[in-house]
């Protein structure tokens, strides 16, 4: 099965980009996605193995697909995920092969990242105070999410584009001195502002593609193996039960036109 295929959504919407959440584990807690202690991790049967991860890939791809995105959780928590990239990056039909990390481990995995096929990151950033990181995602190191920042500019995973979620907007001054210091390093940045999936609440992403309903794109693979046609809602389909086409093509179907709410939706399980 190799792609001249292309799917399309009952509202037009061409869908060629899948976000594969390979964990829903992560290295830091930050305070609007996960409480601070009690979170319940899926077990590992529930994970889907890489094997299972590949497939689902492989068969998005024959697809239309040709855009993959490795999310978390944090992606490299998971071991192995170098060697998940270096097989997604042999599908000449994906042409876009990035990650968002919250760049801890970044310092650690950008050389190996880079020559395992994958062509870019976005790291996750929110101030550039020490004190604040370390309370915004209780207990990160700021400077190691920095140097991870230098590892993967180095490493050619460019670009490295910064995600801030703010409060609000852009006009914070967390957001104010981000700007300043991504227009130093010629990195875009984009703006999130901090949405609540469980009320509805959810906005566009300032500076990105996120959040503008009539051209979304994507469909997302949760780290326990369901299609997810849009963050901002309960509709899955078990990759699993239905095997890997049917559920990305119930899923395209059932795409709907617009988010509402996601009662069931974390973001460290659906990888943002
Ligand atoms: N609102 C907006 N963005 C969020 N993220 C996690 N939780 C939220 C939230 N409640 C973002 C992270 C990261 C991406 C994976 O999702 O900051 O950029
Ligand atoms: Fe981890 Fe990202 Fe959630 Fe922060 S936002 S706790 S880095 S998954």
């Amino acid at each position: 099965m190799k792609g001249n295929w292309s799917m399309f959504d009952r509202y037009d919407r061409k869908i060629d980009y899948l976000r594969v959440s390979v964990t829903d584990r992560c290295n830091l807690r930050c305070v609007y996605c996960m409480p601070e202690e009690g979170v319940v991790s899926l077990s590992h049967t529930d994970i889907l193995s890489y094997e299972e991860i590949l497939e689902v890939v492989n068969v998005a791809a024959s697809l239309g697909v040709n855009k993959v995105r490795i999310t978390g959780g944090e992606p490299l928590v998971r071991k192995g995920v170098v060697g998940l990239i270096r097989e997604i990056s042999k599908l000449d039909s994906i042409r876009d092969l990035s990650m968002t990390s919250n760049g801890i481990l970044m310092e650690e995995y950008a050389d190996q990242l880079k020559e395992a096929g994958l062509h870019r990151v976005n790291i996750s950033l929110d101030t550039l105070d020490p004190d604040r990181y370390r309370q915004l995602t209780r207990g990160g190191d700021l400077d190691r999410v920095l140097r991870g920042i230098s590892a993967a500019l180095n490493a050619g995973l460019t670009p490295v584009k910064i995600n801030c979620v703010t409060e609000q907007s852009s006009a914070e001054p967390d957001a104010r001195s981000l700007v300043e210091f991504c227009r130093e390093r010629g990195l875009p940045v984009r703006f999130i502002r901090r949405m609540n999936l469980a009320t509805g609440d959810f906005g566009v992403v300032e500076g990105g593609e996120g959040g503008k309903c009539s051209q979304c794109n994507r469909l997302r693979l949760t780290a326990n193996g369901k299609i997810k046609p849009c963050l901002f809602s309960d509709l899955e389909y078990d990759v699993r039960e239905l095997g890997p086409e049917k559920a990305l093509k119930m899923a395209v179907s059932w795409k709907p036109a617009s988010g509402t709410v996601s009662l069931s939706g974390r973001f460290y399980t659906t990888g943002g």
